[in-house]
């Protein structure tokens, strides 16, 4: 498999993304972080780490693909942010020995960047596209005839002259990531053959990733210490193998290189990193509503707001894994704590927000 990918408009849009502004990270960062996420990035289906549902389909996708000897279907890939949308859409490249190209949404402003990376591709090569909610209106259409024919409706002339031409392109897969399915067009989403939402990881899952992005990355673990990494984690592997590399810096200088339970429980509470995982602006979030709007609900424009961020990116990165691991929940009138978030933050539960649940 080889990887071609716009890493000049990439890091544009990285610049300008407020995800990226949310996790601190520079430009130089962004680089480190994406040699390091190669270095330790699965290449075959087998190697990925949970999503099992997700894996069964792929796997017979791949075999049908192989067997016919045709492009495998469209797919569209949505959840939160870090649990491996990227990284799937390499291995099912490299399942498949083809190409991928890979861009994101805001690196696709002209039509003719789209147009561009459409005619260079080649049988059976994938183009993902990252945060695909975010293109434009004129960009997607011109994805529509490419995706459902395999052409481009290009137009020549001018006012009575004008003539339409169908200029015919590779048979090609489109990988489309998204942490917003929701944002999606119908027109768009309809033309994908597979949809599917990549889950949070469960504790044992993260386990796993740990070890093995530890052995990678030859840094000696033992089982519970790399149980405490994951269980710190957000369910999340980007978080998770970020951690096997502080909490491994910190084993190196306070100790033998080895992490323990005891290095991995220190290292974290040296980065701020309480047992739940959360980090500090999911706990700003939730003090918030507790101590500003007596534990909810308040709307999210609102908490945004007193927070300095965007009220996507709350909606998008943070919101999600304080949900489901029902901290926070969603009504109708906004978001609230529930009597966990209130016991995980050691707040008592106010006695307005007794009554409630
Ligand atoms: N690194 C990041 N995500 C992974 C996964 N799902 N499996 C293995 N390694 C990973």
């Amino acid at each position: 498999m080889a990887i071609f990918s716009d890493d000049d408009d990439k890091q544009k849009s990285f610049k300008l993304s407020s995800k990226e502004k949310s996790e601190n990270l520079d430009t130089k960062e962004i680089a480190f972080d994406k040699s390091f996420e190669n270095n330790i990035r699965p290449r075959k289906l087998d190697e990925y780490i949970g999503q099992s549902a997700l894996k069964s389909t792929l796997k017979i996708s791949i075999e049908a693909s192989k067997k016919r000897n045709k492009q495998i279907d469209h797919m569209l890939f949505y959840g939160p942010p870090g649990l491996g949308k990227t990284t799937l859409a390499s291995v099912i490249a490299n399942e498949l020995d083809t190409k991928i190209r890979i861009t994101s949404a805001p690196a696709l402003e002209r039509p003719r960047d789209i147009i561009g990376i459409l005619m260079s591709l080649k049988n059976g090569e994938i183009l993902f596209i990252d945060e695909i909610h975010r293109l434009n209106k004129v960009t997607e259409e011109i994805l529509y005839p490419a995706m459902e024919d395999f052409f481009l409706d290009m137009t020549t002339g001018k006012a009575q002259t004008v003539k339409t031409l169908r200029v015919p392109l590779p048979k090609f897969t489109l990988i489309g990531a998204t942490t917003k399915a929701g944002a999606l067009s119908g027109p768009l989403r309809d033309r994908f053959g597979i949809i599917h939402k990549l889950e949070f990881y469960t504790k044992e899952e993260l386990t796993d990733v740990v070890s093995r992005t530890a052995k990678i990355l030859e840094i000696e673990i033992d089982k519970e210490g790399a149980q405490i990494i994951a269980s710190r984690s957000r369910g999340t592997p980007r978080i998770a193998n970020r951690l096997v590399k502080r909490v491994s810096d910190y084993a190196i200088v306070k100790s033998n290189g080895k992490i323990t339970k005891e290095i991995a429980a220190d290292a974290l509470k040296a980065l701020h990193i309480d047992e739940s995982g959360l980090d500090s602006t999911d706990r700003a979030l939730m003090s918030l509503i507790i101590e500003k709007y007596d534990g909810g609900p308040v709307g999210i424009e609102t908490i945004a707001a007193a927070l300095g961020e965007d009220a996507k990116t709350i909606e998008d990165v943070y919101e999600p894994y304080l949900l489901q691991e029902g901290y926070i929940q969603r009504t109708p009138r906004g978001r609230k704590i529930s009597p966990e978030g209130y016991r995980l933050l050691g707040y008592k539960t106010s006695s307005a927000q007794q009554s409630l649940f």
